[in-house]
């Protein structure tokens, strides 16, 4: 069960480290960064593969063990027919030409989302990627795919009440963490938005409940690793305080270290 590998934060005090573990990031900013240059909005997706290729290396660079990244949220089919479809090219075409380095790489990858709307030749190259890479564990890639929050909650719980149908007295927090799709990973160190929206747009609510939150308004494409040092170092500056005082949090690093 997840409740025993990793500490949540409402019924714990996760343990913080100085390099974010986990971050979790929504690209966001790819169309505009396109009509900036008069392109089309969906150069500014293929761009957006460049950064993401960058972002990995970054991350794994200096020591993060877990990135997800929103690429498609359950709303995205309200956009386009011809963006939809562009989008779903995209993630089809990247996989398949960058699997093979993703595994020699050592980085498992994974994706979360309701898959049930992707077409059978998508849906397999994933799977196939998932397996190829499952042995992996130095470094924890998830894409986020036709996913919301809202769904992975629901989705938690109607497992749980499936598999409980005579459960009267309801579930544990740690019984529905260990349903829902992030249930390998810790809870999210830290949050990038770029783009300058300041909003979560249905991504990790659940996860997101003590996650250090950062807005950027440099679109998606531009989002390097001087950008993401930027945004590291912000993290640097807060105090993880998981509900206690200033006082309190100060008294048990010097006794005990940051975990305590
Ligand atoms: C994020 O960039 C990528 C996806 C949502 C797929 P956008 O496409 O939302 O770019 P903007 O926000 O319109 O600039
Ligand atoms: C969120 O971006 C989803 C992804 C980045 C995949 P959107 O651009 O779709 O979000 P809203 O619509 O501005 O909230
Ligand atoms: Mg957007």
């Amino acid at each position: 069960m997840a409740g025993g590998r990793f500490k949540s934060s409402t019924r714990d005090i996760p343990e913080v480290t100085s390099v974010p573990r986990h971050i979790a990031v929504i690209m966001d900013g790819n169309g505009r960064w396109a009509r900036k240059r008069l392109m089309p909005r969906v150069a500014g997706h293929s761009r957006g593969v460049e950064a993401l290729r960058a972002v990995i290396r970054g991350c794994i660079e200096r020591g993060v063990e877990y990135l997800t990244v929103f690429a498609f949220s359950s709303e995205n089919w309200r956009r386009p027919a011809d963006e939809v479809s562009f989008l779903m090219q995209l993630f089809l075409k990247s996989l398949q030409k960058e699997v093979a380095r993703l595994h020699e790489n050592g980085i498992r990858f994974r994706v979360i989302g309701d898959l049930s709307r992707f077409d059978a030749q998508l849906v397999s190259i994933i799977r196939e990627a998932e397996s190829l890479t499952a042995a992996n564990t130095r470094f924890h890639l998830t894409v986020a795919a036709n996913y919301g929050g809202r769904w992975d909650i629901l989705n938690a719980m109607s497992r749980l009440m499936a598999r409980h149908p005579e459960r009267r007295d309801g579930f544990s927090e740690d019984e529905l963490a260990a349903e829902m799709s992030m249930s390998y990973a810790p809870e999210p160190d830290l949050f990038i938005r770029t783009g300058g929206e300041k909003r979560i747009s249905n991504f990790l609510l659940w996860q997101l409940a003590y996650t250090e939150l950062y807005f950027t308004d440099t679109l998606w494409p531009d989002f390097d690793a001087a950008a993401l040092d930027e945004a590291i170092r912000s993290y640097h500056g807060r105090e993880r305080r998981f509900g206690r005082t200033s006082e309190q949090l100060k008294a048990a690093v010097e006794a005990e270290g940051p975990n305590a």
